[in-house]
């Protein structure tokens, strides 16, 4: 079923109740895709939904009696929300595609597409009845994506910005018991982590351009997940708070064990940790989904990372993990690193290696040959050392 955001501006998109895994990022609640449709003078589209789905938005556009459909804007090339830009055209082929430049490019090489296209910019608007305008927002997340406003009901579509992969069949935040937005404020964060964090300078960018230019928010209509008009504040401000790096008084203790020994280390560092009154969680990582992870190293002022030394290297799941952390960027952290070695010990010098590229403030490191008995002091000083610097 469809679903009015303002007079003449529907929802029109796909919950997929069932996806897992989405591109190696865990949707444990699944998702939507979310497209608009705006019935005025015009009809325009806004976005599409991923290959599979078209079924469920050409049944909600029948619904809503579209048999001509003038525009469809494409805010975002990647597959999930152009995936079915080519059914659209087949299905209505007077239509003109309103996109970007980078967004036609991307339509081309991404799809093959090559139709009648209107190319916007940042500040074009589109008389279409209403008026819409445009806001390029480059790498949030990929350099095609844009976000579309609706100037007189004063709602904002910005695709990927906003939104977290979140089924339902309710659309909006005002229809969700507090509970149940706590889970959504998680998948949001989430999103926002594992998404959208490596582009926290432009995401800022965004944030200062809508408030330059005046916007006004009555609804904000994302590309997944719930459409949010009742609690906008608190989303734009969790928004503005990740772009700029604040974090809770929390540590996060990440690690990985052959043998149990830097797993025992584990006991010591929390001791130190507790000694001081700051709150943590631990993750064995190969048990633990790195997509939660790195939600909780985002939302946390201190990282604490483990392994033992394996052929000379980190142990597998920490490089892992390492390696996709490193490449969200995530900044402002006070870190330590930890493990247990044989002969050669490099696994804790390579943690450290990572910690110092992404400029962390690292308050130090203990490795220890096998059993780590005689660094239990050692270890709970680091603990200590770094609960203090988050506290502080
Ligand atoms: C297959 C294998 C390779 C290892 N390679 C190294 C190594 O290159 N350098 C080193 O210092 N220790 C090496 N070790 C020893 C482990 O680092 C050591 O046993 C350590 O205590 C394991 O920590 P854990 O009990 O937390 O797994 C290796 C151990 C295994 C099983």
């Amino acid at each position: 079923m469809y679903a009015e955001i303002k007079p003449g501006v529907y929802w029109v998109g796909a919950v997929d109740w069932n996806v897992r895994n989405f591109h190696g990022y865990t949707t444990k609640y699944g998702t939507t895709y979310n497209a608009y449709l705006i019935k005025s003078e015009k009809t325009v589209l806004v976005d599409t939904v991923k290959a599979g789905f078209e079924d469920e938005l050409f049944g909600k556009l029948d619904a809503l009696n579209v048999d001509r459909l003038d525009y469809l804007v494409v805010n975002h090339i990647e597959m999930d929300h152009a995936g079915s830009v080519r059914a659209v055209l087949e299905r209505y082929p007077d239509v003109k595609i309103v996109t970007n430049v980078r967004g036609k490019n991307g339509l081309k090489e991404a799809y093959g597409i090559e139709h009648e296209t209107i190319v916007v910019k940042t500040g074009d608007r589109l008389d279409v009845g209403k008026t819409l305008t445009f806001i390029e927002t480059p790498m949030v997340h990929w350099p095609d994506s844009m976000a579309t406003y609706v100037v007189e009901d004063k709602v904002l579509i910005p695709n990927d910005a906003f939104g977290e992969h979140f089924a339902s069949h309710k659309r909006f935040d005002d229809e969700f018991s507090d509970e149940e937005m706590g889970v959504i404020f998680r998948e949001n964060a989430k999103y926002y982590a594992n998404i959208v964090l490596l582009y926290s300078k432009q995401v800022r960018k965004v944030l200062d351009d809508i408030q330059s230019l005046g916007i006004e928010i009555d609804v904000i209509a994302p590309s997944h997940g719930i459409i949010w008009r009742k609690r906008i504040p608190e989303i734009v401000k969790k928004y503005r708070e990740w772009s700029e790096g604040v974090a809770e008084e929390r540590i996060v203790i990440a690690y990985d064990t052959m043998w149990r020994h830097t797993e025992r280390a584990v006991k010591e560092i929390v001791a130190g940790i507790e000694e001081v009154g700051v709150d943590y969680v631990i993750y064995r990582i190969s048990v633990s989904d790195e997509t939660e992870v790195m939600t909780d190293v985002m939302l946390s002022k201190g990282l604490i990372v483990g392994s033992p030394t394996l052929n000379r290297e980190l142990f597998p799941s920490v490089a892992s993990f390492l390696t996709y952390m490193k490449g969200l960027k995530p900044f402002n952290k006070v870190a330590a690193a930890f493990g247990s070695y044989g002969w050669s010990g490099e696994a804790v010098g390579r943690i450290t290696e990572i910690f110092e590229s992404l400029k962390f403030d690292v308050v130090g490191s203990v490795k220890f040959k096998f059993s780590c008995d005689d660094k239990r002091e050692e270890l709970r000083e680091l603990g200590r050392n770094v609960a203090e610097r988050v506290k502080g």
